[in-house]
């Protein structure tokens, strides 16, 4: 049996499936990892991106974006999005609820999901999951001087919480915002809106990796070729 790379194939099922849209869009927000770079390449090398404003969720991103030729711009200088694709770690099926961050972009890739009017997730399907939480620690953003507090509260509520290691530097890993990400181990969460609420109750906690009704479509490619598109009852 032929295998693909299941990336390769949800970004496919991207610009096969939305395709109309894209070509619609005057303003297209990208966001980061993997399955979005391969999407935004392939995108670009069919044209379809052709006179289009780029926003990019992350440094990493613009930094693709440029490379392949494009103008990218940061989400302060455009008013709304028209499409926006991006990756996930986790994806429940049933909802399209997901776990985002782990290239510690989740905040600016919450702000462009937010903004935008059709967004689409790219996913192999080793993200599918029943549960949040199941395969993946949620990660959350912190206001740096407030980590101490931040962490002695999520003890306090019996989460098992670390800042996350860089490598090529010493210390946590400070995201493009300026945060500092930290990597909460939850299990697989019984309740994600329960703890979205609990997590922004807390001062110094910038913005969690729980993007829930957040997704309009959820695009799925398998490692035995081809993907499924998986699609949200109504904006959340
Ligand atoms: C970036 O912070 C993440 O939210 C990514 O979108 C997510 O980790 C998906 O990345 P891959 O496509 O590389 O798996």
């Amino acid at each position: 049996m032929a295998l693909c790379n299941a990336k390769a194939e949800a970004a496919r099922g991207l610009l096969e499936e939305f395709e109309d849209e894209i070509k619609e869009a005057s303003v297209v927000g990208v966001g980061t990892g993997s399955t979005t770079a391969l999407a935004l390449r392939e995108a670009q090398r069919r044209g379809l991106l052709r006179g289009k404003q780029i926003v990019v969720s992350s440094m990493a991103t613009a930094l693709l974006a440029s490379e392949l030729g494009l103008k990218p711009l940061m989400p302060n200088v455009v008013d709304s999005v028209d499409i926006y694709f991006d990756g996930a770690d986790e994806v429940v099926p049933s909802t399209l609820d997901m776990i985002k961050g782990r290239g510690a972009a989740l905040l600016g890739e919450k702000i462009l999901a937010y903004n935008s009017r059709v967004r689409i997730y790219v996913v192999d399907e080793s993200k599918i999951v029943d549960r949040l939480g199941s395969k993946k620690p949620l990660p959350i953003e912190v206001v740096p001087w407030a980590l101490g507090f931040v962490l002695r509260e999520l003890g306090k509520r019996g989460l098992e919480a670390s800042p996350r290691e860089g490598s090529g530097k010493d210390g946590p890993v400070v995201s493009d915002w300026g945060g500092v990400i930290v990597d909460i181990s939850t299990g697989p969460i019984e309740d994600p809106r329960r703890l979205e609420a609990e997590l922004h109750s807390i001062p110094g906690v910038v913005e969690t990796g729980l993007f829930l009704g957040l997704a309009d479509a959820v695009v799925v490619g398998k490692k035995s070729c081809g993907y499924e598109v998986l699609r949200s009852g109504g904006r959340g």
